[in-house]
């Protein structure tokens, strides 16, 4: 428990559950004899954290308003992501065999399976914004849900998510030229870069998660320019961490294994600063993201408790 009495394992489980009983609901409608059903469910409800839709139910709540209202967001969030990490897994991008414990989905099927599941969950994040009906027990307006529509496909698309994830994959052996004499940059410029990649691969998701949360429930401007700093401050943070858990986290806790960015000669925060550093540095942008949100009252317990549990975390 936080000194404020919030206990954010309670809050995680419920809310968890809330995104687990939407996605189940939105999965039913399709044929479960379908490989593609299967395995577009094999990579959806294996157990990941969930944090992005936490985030923007989180970011709701912290407007004052009834958290459901941003599950349709959530769960397109949700799906969104779920793609990215199917994709991301595949042999022609990390070449992983574990995801969120379980075989990754080119692992389970095969990698045209693979590669048209996470097809499958990009288009359908966008068909249920459209038609949330019969799944969830409050929507946002029509108006509204084509704002969030355009929120996170800009997040995760062609200036977002896809971009920093082409960034990240161009960093590979470090073979990106980062603007300097030698072609491998110095420290400063590769800082410079791998923060405008993180902020792009994990940060923009983030930020739209947290924005999204917060457009459901038609916040005002000032509350949502201070939620997006936040949410910019966090999204680093849970990268910084992401990479020091890729050298000293345990794989069995983490369900992913370990140890790969290394092995393919990453640009990390840890091969850059070093592991102590990293965490410093970490902590100095979750302080960053507290003080965005310090004028909000006790109903952004949930964020600033997230905030605190993205540097503590193992997993
Ligand atoms: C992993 O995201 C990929 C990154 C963007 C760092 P998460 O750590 O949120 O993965 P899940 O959703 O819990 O599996
Ligand atoms: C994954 O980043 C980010 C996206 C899928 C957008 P990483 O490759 O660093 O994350 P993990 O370690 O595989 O989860
Ligand atoms: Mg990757
Ligand atoms: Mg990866």
């Amino acid at each position: 428990m936080s000194d404020s009495g919030f206990e954010l394992t309670a809050f995680l489980t419920t809310h968890r559950q809330q995104v687990n009983d939407c996605l189940e609901r939105i999965l039913t409608s399709f044929d479960p004899e379908k490989e593609l059903v299967q395995a577009v469910r094999h990579s959806l409800m294996a157990g990941g954290k969930r944090l992005r839709p936490v985030l923007a139910m989180a970011a709701a709540r912290a407007c004052g308003k009834d958290d459901r209202l941003a599950l349709p967001a959530a769960c397109a969030l949700e799906m969104i992501h779920t793609y990215s990490l199917i994709h991301d897994d595949l042999p022609a991008m990390d070449d992983d065999d574990l995801r969120r414990g379980k075989p990754t989905c080119h692992k389970q099927f095969s990698e045209s399976t693979a590669i048209l599941a996470g097809d499958a969950l990009l288009t359908h994040a966008f068909y249920i914004l459209c038609h949330p009906e019969g799944v969830f027990d409050l929507v946002p307006d029509p108006g509204i849900r084509l704002e969030l529509g355009a929120l996170i496909a800009s997040a995760a698309g062609i200036n977002g998510m896809v971009e920093g994830q082409m960034l990240d994959m161009q960093s590979e052996s470090r073979s990106v030229d980062m603007g300097s004499n030698d072609g491998n940059g110095n420290k400063k410029d590769q800082l410079a870069h791998l923060i405008h990649m993180h902020g792009l691969k994990t940060g923009q998701m983030i930020v739209a998660s947290v924005t999204a949360g917060a457009v459901s429930v038609r916040a005002s401007q000032h509350l949502k320019t201070d939620l997006a700093d936040y949410a910019t401050h966090l999204g680093l943070a849970f990268q910084v961490m992401d990479d020091i858990l890729n050298v000293e986290g345990d794989p069995e806790k983490m369900g992913k294994s370990a140890g790969s960015d290394l092995q393919r000669d990453k640009l990390t925060f840890p091969a850059l600063l070093g592991l102590d550093p990293s965490r410093t540095y970490a902590g100095q942008l979750i302080d960053q993201a507290l003080e965005a949100i310090a004028r909000f009252d006790g109903r952004a317990e949930p964020l600033r408790a997230i905030a605190r549990y993205v540097i503590t975390r193992d997993r």
